[in-house]
């Protein structure tokens, strides 16, 4: 069954407590948490006292690290209580490090990659990532259109997990709605990452519900 995550970035932060718990009373997985430096990408969004404070609530939440040097807060964030870390592959001179590091505070490790970026950097370490979160849309702000050659690169890497006899999970992140679910989830995408689709919509529930009929 498809895994949900809701992205934080397009809740309201006046009532992020709420925002949370409206996602998990509408069926979500996770909570999505993106985490911005304003070097990586442009913004500055939340870091990891709220991440503490979000992981208090009902959803296990999943945090993309849009961050240089993301090795730096990965003990950070696994002390705050996410479930998830996800740092960039174009972030780090050290992916496989990085990796083994999430793994060794106890979180499941993730890998993203940007649109530009090939999945050839995930050749060596197959088998230290948990998660591969293929961004569908540049990082840094929500409510972007999918760049539909993604979708091709989610094919890739599920064809290159199998060859090399691994599982992970595949999420995607970026332009994520009921339409653009389906050839996403056919390429082999195992969790979606929704921002303005759940929080912009009146009914999070029947979203959720539609994403999970579809992708069924
Ligand atoms: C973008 C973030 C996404 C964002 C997605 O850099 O990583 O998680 O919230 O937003 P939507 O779903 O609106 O494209
Ligand atoms: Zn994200």
């Amino acid at each position: 069954m498809v895994k949900i995550a809701p992205s934080l970035l397009a809740a309201d932060y006046l009532r992020i407590g709420e925002e949370i718990r409206r996602m998990a009373d509408a069926g979500a997985d996770y909570l999505h948490f993106d985490v911005m430096d304003g070097s990586f990408v442009p913004g500055i969004t939340f870091g990891q006292d709220v991440a503490a404070r979000a992981a208090e609530g009902p959803l296990p939440v999943d945090a993309h690290l849009m961050v240089v040097n993301p090795e730096k807060h990965i003990d950070a964030f696994a002390r705050a209580g996410v479930k998830i870390i996800t740092v960039h592959a174009e972030a780090t001179a050290h992916l496989h490090r990085a990796l083994h590091q999430i793994r060794a505070v106890g979180c499941l490790a993730g890998v993203a990659l940007n649109p530009a970026t090939s999945p050839d950097c995930l050749r060596y370490v197959m088998g230290d990532f948990d998660l591969a979160l293929v961004m569908t849309v540049n990082p840094g702000y929500g409510g972007q259109k999918l760049i539909s050659a993604c979708i091709d690169k989610v094919a890739e890497i599920r064809g290159m997990l199998d060859r090399a006899g691994k599982d992970a999970i595949i999420e995607v992140d970026g332009g994520v709605n009921t339409e653009t679910a389906v050839p996403l989830m056919r390429a082999g995408a195992t969790m979606l990452v929704a921002g303005s689709a759940l929080y912009g919509a009146p009914d999070a529930r029947a979203v959720i519900d539609t994403l999970r009929r579809e992708c069924a």
